[in-house]
C-alpha cells in the first residue's frame, strides 16, 4: 500500500458519526423517518396555518407542484448537448417574456435594461465581508456598493461617518439584519410589530428567540396605535424593538413613525431603551419622492431602514439595502482572519453584481428620474382604482400607496395568469413602473370577463337547481297541455 508520510492529526480523526444505515438499533421507525415532499403538497382548498404568517390566513392555499428539468447523465456528442441546451434556454426565455408581460401581483419593477453590464456575468464578483473593508478576494464591486450606500445615506439623512450598511440579498435579509442589530443592542428587548407586518419580521423573532408582540391593525393596515401604547405600558420594564412598516405587503399601509415616537415618549421609553427598524421594502424607495409624505430620516431616533433593490428600482436578481448607525452595528461586528475583513452581515458571500445593477440604475435615472417613476406609478394606481370602481368592483387604495386592493378573483386560472398575490378575500395589484395604462386596461377587461363568467356560472347553477326541484315536485311547465 502506498503511504504518504506522517499523517496529520485533522479534526476528522475524531470519531465520525455513524451513517444511519449502519446503526444496528434504531429508536425511530422507518415510516417516521420518511417524510415525502409530494405528500405534503397542499391540495386545492386546504386551509393553511403558516408559522411565520403575519395575518391569519383565511383563504385557500394550493401548492402548485414545481417540476424539475431532467439533467441527462448519458454521454452525448458536444454538439448534440449544446443544441439541446440552447433549445431549452430559448423555450425558457419565451416563457419568461410571456410571464413578464402578464405580471401584476408582486411589487417588482420588471422594466430595466442592463445590456451595458452583460459582459460582467463572466466574473464571479463577491463582496464577502464588510463593504467598507476590502477582503483578500479581489474580484469585488465594493466601490459600487459603497457608492450606492452613500446615496441611500444621503436619502435617509445620515452622515457618511455615522452610518453602516450593506447591499443585501433581499428585503428579508435587511429585516433580519435590522432586528438583529436591535436585539444585540437591547438583548432584553421585546419585538413589537403589527399583524400585517411582513412575515420576515416574525421569522427574525423566531430565529433570534425573541419575545414578540403582534399588535392589531386598523382598517388601513396601519398598526393600532392605542394597542401599541397599551402593550408598551404593560411591558415598561423591558426595552422595545419596534418594526415600523413603510408600506405593508398587502395593503401598502404606512405606519406613522412620528406617532410611534410620540407614544414611546409618552410611555416613558427614553432613546436608549428603544430601537426602531423601518421596513420599507417597496414604499421606502418611493416615499422620499412624494412631496406631502412624512419623512423617514435618521434625524429621528430610528435604528435602521431596509428596502428591496429589485422592487421599485428593479434588478435581474433579488437584492436590497440596509442602513443602520455605525455605533449600533459595533455590537455584532467581529474581525475574521479568513476574510481579512469584518463580519457584520447576515450572509457570508455576497452578490457582487447587485451593487452594479443598483449603481447603474441610480446613476442613469438620477433623483429626478426616480421621482418621475414614483409619480407615474401613483397616478396609474389611481387610474386602476377608478377603472375598477367604475366596473362595480370594491377597491381600496391607501393615500400613501401604489397598491390597489380589490375583491379576490374567483377563477384560479385568472389569478395564475396575472400572478396575483391573494390573501383571504382580497387581492392586489402593485402598480410598478413597468405597468402602463394599456396594461391596466387589458387587466381590467380580463378581470371583468372573469367575474362575468363566474356570475353566469353561478346563475346557471341556481337555474339548474330550480329546474331539478321543479322536476322533482312535478310542478314544472307542462308543454303537453
Ligand atoms: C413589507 C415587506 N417587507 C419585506 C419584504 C421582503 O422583501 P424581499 O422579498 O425582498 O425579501 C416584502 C416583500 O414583499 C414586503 O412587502
Amino acid at each position: 500500500m502506498q503511504t504518504f508520510g506522517e499523517a496529520v492529526e485533522l479534526a476528522s480523526s475524531c470519531p465520525l458519526p455513524q451513517a444511519v444505515g449502519d446503526v444496528a438499533e434504531r429508536h425511530i421507525s422507518d415510516d417516521l423517518l420518511k417524510v415525502l415532499r409530494t405528500e405534503r403538497l397542499k391540495a386545492p382548498d386546504t386551509l393553511q396555518v403558516a408559522p411565520y404568517q403575519a395575518t391569519p390566513v383565511c383563504g385557500a392555499i394550493t401548492h402548485h407542484h414545481a417540476a424539475g428539468l431532467h439533467i441527462p447523465d448519458e454521454e452525448r456528442p458536444e454538439e448534440e448537448r449544446m443544441a439541446a441546451i440552447n433549445e431549452t434556454i430559448q423555450k425558457y426565455e419565451k416563457k419568461l417574456a410571456e410571464r413578464t408581460k402578464h405580471h401584476m401581483g408582486y411589487p417588482y419593477n420588471l422594466d430595466f435594461d442592463f445590456g451595458a453590464l452583460e459582459g460582467l456575468t463572466r466574473y464571479s464578483i463577491n463582496n464577502l465581508g464588510d463593504p467598507f473593508i476590502e477582503s483578500n478576494y479581489g474580484v469585488h464591486s465594493r466601490e459600487f456598493e459603497v457608492g450606492v450606500l452613500n446615496w441611500f445615506a444621503r436619502l435617509w439623512e445620515i452622515d457618511e461617518e455615522e452610518y453602516w450598511g450593506y447591499i443585501t440579498n433581499c428585503g428579508t435579509e435587511g429585516n433580519l439584519h435590522g432586528i438583529l442589530v436591535g436585539r444585540e443592542n437591547l438583548p432584553d428587548g421585546i419585538l413589537y410589530a403589527s399583524r400585517e407586518t411582513h412575515y420576515s419580521i416574525f421569522k427574525a423573532a423566531r430565529m433570534y428567540r425573541m419575545d414578540a408582540v403582534k399588535v392589531s391593525t386598523l382598517e388601513t393596515g396601519e398598526i393600532d396605535y392605542a394597542e401599541l401604547e397599551a402593550s408598551l405600558k404593560a411591558n415598561a420594564g423591558r426595552p422595545a424593538i419596534i418594526n415600523v412598516n413603510i408600506g405593508t405587503t398587502v395593503k401598502g399601509a404606512v405606519d406613522d413613525l412620528d406617532r410611534v415616537l410620540d407614544i414611546l415618549k409618552a410611555t416613558g421609553y427614553t432613546e436608549d431603551r428603544f430601537y426602531i427598524h423601518c421596513d420599507g421594502a417597496l414604499f421606502g424607495m418611493m416615499m422620499p419622492f412624494l412631496k406631502q409624505a412624512p419623512m423617514v430620516t435618521f434625524r429621528k431616533p430610528i435604528g435602521s431602514v431596509s428596502v428591496s433593490g429589485h422592487k421599485f428600482l428593479g434588478a435581474p436578481v433579488p437584492c436590497g439595502v440596509v442602513i443602520t448607525r455605525f455605533r449600533h452595528v459595533l455590537a455584532l461586528s467581529s474581525d475574521v482572519e479568513y476574510l481579512n475583513s469584518r463580519d457584520a452581515t447576515i450572509m457570508g458571500s455576497r452578490n457582487g453584481h447587485a451593487p452594479l445593477y443598483l449603481w447603474y440604475t441610480l446613476t442613469r435615472k438620477g433623483y429626478a428620474g426616480i421621482a418621475r417613476d414614483v409619480e407615474r406609478c401613483m397616478r396609474n394606481a389611481h387610474t386602476l382604482k377608478s377603472m375598477l370602481d367604475q366596473a362595480g368592483v370594491k377597491t381600496m387604495l391607501n393615500e400613501l400607496s401604489n397598491t390597489v386592493v380589490f375583491e379576490r378573483p374567483r377563477e384560479e386560472a385568472f389569478v395564475r395568469k396575472w400572478q396575483l398575490a391573494c390573501e383571504g378575500d382580497i387581492a392586489h395589484v402593485v402598480v410598478m413602473p413597468n405597468i402602463d395604462i394599456a396594461k391596466l386596461e387589458e387587466f381590467v377587461q380580463d378581470y371583468i370577463s372573469s367575474r362575468a363568467r363566474v356570475a353566469i356560472a353561478a346563475a346557471k347553477r341556481v337555474a339548474a337547481d330550480a329546474r331539478a326541484a321543479e322536476a322533482e315536485s312535478g310542478d314544472g311547465d307542462d308543454d303537453s297541455a
